[in-house]
C-alpha cells in the first residue's frame, strides 16, 4: 500500500505524503501542498477534509461503530458511570477504583457556584431559551476564576479548571432551567451522585421532599454516555479552534454550547419533538411530512434524520430507540410521540429518497422522547446534549493543548470585485 498520493497539475507532479491511523483511516497531508504548487484544497464544511489527528474517539459512519478510546459505546452505555466515561475520554484509560473516588471527590467539592452568578442569571428574562443562559454563564467562569484564562499555567491549574466545570455545569444548567420557570434555584446536594444531583437541583421545589426515582437517574447516566463525544463534529470542532488561539477553556467551551444549540447540530433533538407534536397535531399522518422533506423548494428537513458521517445507522439511536421502550414502561408513561417516531422511522427506511441518500434516524430522534419521559422540559434538550458533550469537549481541547497544535486558520478562494480605486460619494 503506497504511502504517498501524487497531485499532477499544469504538467507539474507534486509527491504528497498519505497517513495512516490505528484503523487504517488514511489521509493525504497536504501541508506542503501550496508552498510547492500554489494550490490550497477546498471542501465546504469540510466534508471530506481532517483538521487534525485523534486518539479520543473512533467512528466508521459506513459500519455504525463508535469507540471512546478503544471502548464499544454498547459496553459503555450498558456497563460504566458517566463520570467513569469522562474519566476515560480526559485522561485516556477508565480509572482504578482509588483514580475513579478521587475524581468524583474532586467535583463533587466544586458543585456549588459563586453566589454572584445569580446577579448574571437574574438578568436574563425568564423565558430566555436555557442554551443561550448555559453558554453566556460557561463564559462568565473566566470572571470568577480568572487564573483559568492561562490555559498553558500548569497541569495542576488545567485539573482545577476541568474538575470546576464538570462540577458547576449541572448546576448552572438547572438553575437555567429554574431561571426559565421563575422558580427558585436549588443548591447541589452533594450527598447524591452526579446524575440524582442534577435532577434533584432541577425538579425540587421548596415546598416538597424530591428523590430522584432510580430508571429516571439510570436513564439519564445512560443518555450523557451516549452524548459523550463524537470526534471532529460542529460545536468540538468549534472548541479546537476557540482553543487553539490559546482562548482559556471555558470560553472555548461556551462557545462549543453556542455550536451545538443549532437545529442542524443537537439543536435537532428540540426540533425532532416539535416535528413529531406538529405531525400528532396534524391528526398523525406521517406522508405530507415526508413529501415536505422531500421536495426541493420546501426547507423542511426530516429531524433527527440523517448524518455527515453516519451512512447507516447511528449505533447511537439503536440503543436509544431501545432505552426508550423500557424506561417509558417502566415510568409508565404512554407518549403517543413514540409511535408516531416509529410509524416515520419504518416509512423513512423504505422510502427511495432516504434509502438514496442513506439517511438513517440520528442520535437525535429518540433522545427527546426519552427525555420528556424523565420531565425534562423540551427547551432544555440541547442543554442536555451540552452536559453529555461536555468531557468530549474538554478531552479535545485539552488534547489539541497538549499537542500544541498551531491556531487553526483556514484559507479561501477569493471570488469578490477585482483590485478598483475609491470615488467620491458625490460622484457615484
Ligand atoms: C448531530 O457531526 C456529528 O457527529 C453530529 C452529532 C454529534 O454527536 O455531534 O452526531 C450530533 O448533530 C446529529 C445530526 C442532527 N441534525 C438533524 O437531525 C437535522 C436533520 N439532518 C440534516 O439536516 C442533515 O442530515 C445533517 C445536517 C445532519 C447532515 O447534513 P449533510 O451531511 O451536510 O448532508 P446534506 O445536507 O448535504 O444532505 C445530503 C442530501 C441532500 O439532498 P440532495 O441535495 O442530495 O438531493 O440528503 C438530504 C439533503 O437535502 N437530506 C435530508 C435530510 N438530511 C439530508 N433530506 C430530508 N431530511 C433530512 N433530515
Amino acid at each position: 500500500m503506497s504511502d504517498k498520493a501524487i497531485i499532477t497539475y499544469n504538467g507539474q507532479s507534486y509527491e504528497l505524503p498519505v497517513i495512516e491511523g490505528t484503523e487504517n483511516e488514511k489521509a493525504v497531508d497536504i501541508s506542503k501542498l501550496r508552498a510547492e504548487s500554489g494550490l490550497i484544497t477546498l471542501d465546504f464544511g469540510y466534508k471530506n477534509t481532517g483538521a487534525t489527528t485523534s486518539a479520543i474517539t473512533f467512528l466508521d459512519g459506513e459500519e455504525g461503530i463508535l469507540r471512546y478510546r478503544g471502548y464499544s459505546i454498547e459496553e459503555l452505555a450498558e456497563s460504566a458511570s458517566f463520570l467513569e466515561v469522562a474519566y476515560l475520554l480526559i485522561f485516556g484509560e477508565l480509572p482504578t477504583k482509588s483514580e475513579f473516588e478521587k475524581f468524583n471527590a474532586d467535583i463533587t467539592k466544586h458543585t456549588l457556584v459563586h453566589e454572584e452568578i445569580k446577579n448574571i442569571l437574574d438578568g436574563f428574562p425568564s423565558k430566555s431559551h436555557p442554551m443561550g443562559v448555559l453558554s453566556s454563564l460557561i463564559s462568565s467562569l473566566t470572571a470568577f476564576y480568572p487564573e483559568s484564562l492561562d490555559p498553558n499555567r500548569s497541569a495542576d491549574q488545567v485539573y482545577l479548571s476541568v474538575i470546576r466545570i464538570l462540577a458547576k455545569m449541572p448546576t448552572i444548567a438547572a438553575w437555567a432551567y429554574k431561571n426559565e420557570l421563575g422558580h427558585p434555584v436549588n443548591y447541589p446536594d452533594n450527598s447524591l451522585d452526579y446524575c440524582s444531583n442534577f435532577l434533584k437541583m432541577m425538579f425540587a421545589i421548596p415546598s416538597d421532599v424530591y428523590k430522584a426515582d432510580s430508571v429516571v437517574a439510570d436513564a439519564l447516566n445512560k443518555l450523557l454516555i451516549l452524548h459523550a463525544d463524537h470526534e471532529q463534529n460542529c460545536s468540538t470542532s468549534t472548541v479546537r479552534i476557540v482553543g487553539s488561539s490559546h482562548a482559556s477553556l471555558y470560553s472555548a467551551i461556551s462557545a462549543g454550547i453556542s455550536a451545538l444549540w443549532g437545529p442542524l447540530h443537537g439543536g435537532a433533538n428540540q426540533a425532532v419533538i416539535e416535528m413529531l407534536e406538529a405531525i400528532r397535531k396534524d391528526g398523525g399522518g406521517v406522508q405530507k411530512f415526508m413529501d415536505k422533506a422531500k421536495d426541493k423548494d420546501d426547507p423542511f428537513r426530516l429531524m433527527g434524520f440523517g448524518h455527515r458521517v453516519y451512512k447507516n445507522f447511528d449505533p447511537r439511536a439503536k440503543i436509544i430507540k431501545k432505552a426508550a421502550d423500557s424506561v417509558l414502561a417502566k415510568l409508565g408513561v404512554n407518549d403517543p410521540v413514540l409511535e408516531i417516531a416509529k410509524g416515520l422511522e419504518e416509512v423513512a427506511l423504505s422510502d427511495p429518497y432516504f434509502v438514496e441518500r442513506k439517511l438513517y434516524p440520528n442520535v437525535d430522534f429518540y433522545s427527546g422522547i426519552i427525555y420528556r419521559a424523565l420531565g425534562i422540559p423540551t427547551q432544555m434538550f440541547t442543554v442536555m446534549f451540552a452536559l453529555g458533550r461536555l468531557p468530549g469537549w474538554i478531552a479535545q481541547w485539552k488534547e489539541m493543548r497538549e499537542n500544541n497544535e498551531p491556531i487553526g486558520r483556514p484559507r479561501q478562494i477569493y471570488t469578490g470585485a477585482k483590485a478598483r480605486p475609491f470615488t467620491n460619494i458625490g460622484d457615484r
